[in-house]
């Protein structure tokens, strides 16, 4: 018995709209049918698609939610199973309007598969190439996860990993991701891993102040300085964070990546009209709209566009500048930013009837 249910699909404008994605989580981001697939390939789970995704009204703790992840991983565990969710994600952000689009997946190992941390990795670049070379209309790059609850001597070792396909990738993997449980472990074990990345070319994208306690460590995280932050939920004031937070944040000019559902979903924000978009967006801050997990959180990008738009009263012009902005927080190299821009004024144009 599997939940069907979907959310609405956002306006045609949004869908339309070209979009940047830089905060996917390619294990959170499986759409029905693929979970459907993957249920399909592993009965003997007995998991059910409502154990996977949570639906509009619906919300649940941060600790449920991580909880949720574990059910996923279980019914990923092979690289069949890695290519297939990977070609499906990036087929359906692509015909979501995602021109250009930046995944990132925690690399596991799986002693009973035979699957393992660097075969995790060539299996995802190797969903990507195969997407190119389907002439899919998106270009997509990798970051390499570290899940801040395995430690700093894992931290490590991904990093190690990352920097070995940052050099053989053909330019696929530009970064580094952190993430994982907020609430476990601290970020100044991980800042030699960071560090390492950091000084060996790896772009960084750490969620920081995900939950109310991480002030400390967020200044901390700060002096690296990361290149984006993901949610910074807690970083401002008005919510228990400081003005030197958000000062350094706008000081080093560090692009915010926010997801809107996730958040309200996650019950890290109370509501939709609450959330810290606003606070950032009101002082010209770069603010990227990203879904985060958009099979957990059943969303699309378009969708978290008309939700920022509805909410916040943003007019069609404001929404074009906002997903155009994205472009310059992204990783990638200057001729693609490029290309992306020129890409987006045709299409304006053509949107317009220019
Ligand atoms: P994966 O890395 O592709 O397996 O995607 C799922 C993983 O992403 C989870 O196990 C978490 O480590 C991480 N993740 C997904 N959403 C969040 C979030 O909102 N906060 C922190 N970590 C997250
Ligand atoms: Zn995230």
């Amino acid at each position: 018995m599997f939940s069907t249910r979907m959310e609405k699909p956002a306006d045609s404008f949004y869908r339309q709209l070209p979009k940047v994605e830089l905060h996917a989580h390619l294990n959170g981001s499986l759409s029905v049918a693929t979970m459907e697939k993957l249920i399909s390939r592993k009965p003997h789970l007995n998991i059910q698609h409502s154990m996977t995704a949570i639906h509009k009204g619906q919300r649940r703790t941060l600790d449920e939610c991580f909880q949720v992840f574990k059910v996923i991983h279980q019914l990923i565990d092979t690289e069949e199973d890695i290519l297939m969710v990977a070609k499906d994600v990036i087929g359906e952000f692509a015909a979501d309007g995602v021109k250009y689009l930046e995944l990132r997946s925690t690399p596991r190992e799986e002693t009973h598969t035979g699957l393992t941390k660097r075969k995790y990795v060539e299996t995802v670049i190797e969903a990507i190439r195969q997407c190119k070379q389907e002439d899919l209309d998106i270009e997509v790059r990798f970051l390499v996860a570290v899940d801040r609850r395995n430690g700093p001597q894992v931290a490590m070792e991904t990093v190690k990993l990352a920097e070995d396909f940052m050099v053989s990738s053909d330019d696929v993997v530009v970064g580094l991701d952190l993430s994982g449980d907020p609430t476990v472990g601290h970020g100044k074990d991980l800042l030699p891993a960071l560090l390492k990345a950091k000084n060996c070319g790896l772009k960084l994208a750490l969620h920081m102040s995900e939950v109310p306690s991480q002030k400390e460590e967020s200044e901390l995280l700060l002096t690296l300085p990361p290149d984006r932050i993901g949610h910074g939920t807690f970083l401002h004031p008005e919510v228990g964070g400081s003005q030197s937070l958000v000062d350094k944040v706008r000081e080093r000019n560090v692009p915010l990546e926010l997801c809107l559902t996730s958040n309200v979903k996650g019950q890290s924000v109370p509501s939709y009209d609450k959330h810290h978009f606003l606070y950032w967006y009101k002082l010209g801050h770069p603010c990227v709209l990203c879904t985060d997990d958009k099979g957990v959180f059943s969303t699309e990008l378009s969708q978290e566009y008309q939700l920022a738009a509805t909410t916040f009263g943003l007019s069609r012009e404001a929404v074009w500048t906002l997903s155009q902005q994205a472009i310059g927080c992204s990783f990638a190299p200057d001729h693609l930013k490029e290309k992306l821009r020129q890409r987006w004024v045709s299409l304006q144009a053509q949107a317009s009837g220019r």
